[in-house]
């Protein structure tokens, strides 16, 4: 079976690149080769103009598995496979990791391919509510009672993609002892990390614990580096890396030498990078929180613990996605349906961006607001 088509995937290909102001992406706001090579020092554009492009290791480079390794404590460079992206991270490890038959249980709402590539493979979705009432917490004792005989994986996103909202630490390890106890992979993407707003909310990654436990990461949303490609899966399992570079040489076979290099670079500088990403983050929230507060009774939200997201509630008599279109057509600014996370009365809306732009869009929001408003 094909996997179903990619709504995210087909709202952005619709008007990503057509709209003035993306407001509905996820990532930081994006970094240049300038500034990467300005924070490599001294020899690092010689080194990068003179970077041989023929195939690299399928594992990743040397230089690269070591910068990874270094945001895990009990992960080495052996126990990082560098990948294309977390989206292939996703596939291989779905593929490797499931049988038709199979059962999986994932977050819900949650980013499309963390259940839609196992569905594909004639695995059993079962989902697992992620409920404002709760801030969009998960609730473990619920996880409990939908376990059972068959389920190969639980598939958790945190901080979690669209709302923002984070799992705690005590919650974590409750995960990883259920894990070894009925014998499931955990499956933890963990994209959106070194993004958390509160120090209290920082959550150890998955792989630390080791075991059945396997994180995801990538370079795209903290550092803003989405045109880079570059991802991983972080595992103290050495037979499941195995499979997985096995599978890899039938998809991509490795990735880009240029990518690597920036982004070897970048993790070597990794919390100096997350700080300004971050700071630029901060501020609109607090400009995002009051724009929530000016339109009580129009919206709310749960606010975002973590990542460059939010996923307000629209209590308009409209649907979202003609909402979301309208905004697009009259004012040339994107943000994206809830529907595409089979919430038909929120949307997504990003704030990973320089704080003129962000205030900028929230004027046009604020315009559609009052248009579209009986
Ligand atoms: C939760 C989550 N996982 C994985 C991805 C894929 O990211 P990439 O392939 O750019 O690393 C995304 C992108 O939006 C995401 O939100």
């Amino acid at each position: 079976m094909k996997p179903a088509p990619f709504k995210l995937e087909q709202w952005f290909a619709r008007y990503e690149f057509a709209v003035r102001l993306n407001m509905a992406a996820s990532c930081a706001p994006a970094t240049t080769v300038a500034e990467i090579l300005a924070l490599g020092g001294p020899g690092a554009r010689e080194e990068y103009l003179r970077l041989n492009l023929d195939y690299i290791p399928s594992t990743g480079s040397e230089r690269l598995r070591e910068a990874v390794a270094g945001w895990y404590r009990r992960i080495g460079a052996g126990g990082v496979q560098v990948t294309t992206g977390a989206s292939e991270a996703i596939f291989i490890l779905m593929n490797v990791l499931l049988e038709p038959g199979d059962i999986i249980v994932v977050e819900d709402p949650v980013y499309q391919s963390l259940y839609a590539v196992a569905e594909s493979i004639g695995v059993r979705v079962k989902k697992w509510p992620l409920r404002p009432e709760n801030r969009f917490r998960p609730d473990v004792d619920e996880l409990e009672r939908l376990l059972g005989p068959g389920v190969r994986a639980v598939v958790v996103n945190h901080p979690h993609n669209p709302t923002g909202a984070m799992l705690s630490t005590e919650d974590q390890r409750r995960l990883v002892e259920l894990a070894d106890r009925f014998g499931f992979w955990l499956v933890s993407d963990e994209v959106y990390r070194g993004t958390v707003y509160d120090e209290r909310d920082v959550l150890p990654p998955a792989a630390d614990f080791g075991g059945r436990a396997v994180s995801i990461g990538d370079m795209t949303k903290p550092f803003g580096l989405g045109g880079l490609r570059i991802g991983w899966i972080a595992s103290g399992d050495a037979g499941l890396l195995r499979r997985v570079r096995d599978f890899r040489d039938y998809t991509t076979m490795c990735s880009n030498a240029a990518g690597e290099f920036l982004a070897a670079i970048v993790l070597e500088h990794r919390d100096k990078v997350l700080e300004s990403k971050t700071a630029l983050a901060r501020a609109n929230l607090r400009m995002l929180s009051k724009f929530i507060a000016e339109h009580d009774g129009v919206l709310s939200w749960v606010p975002p613990a973590a990542g460059f997201t939010a996923f307000p509630r629209l209590y308009l008599n409209v649907d979202v996605e003609s909402f979301s279109a309208g905004l697009a057509r009259e004012e040339s600014v994107l943000i994206l349906p809830g529907t595409v996370f089979g919430v038909p009365d929120r949307f997504r809306l990003g704030f990973g961006m320089a704080e003129r732009r962000f205030s900028d869009g929230l004027d046009a929001l604020r315009r559609h607001l009052a248009r579209v408003s009986p």
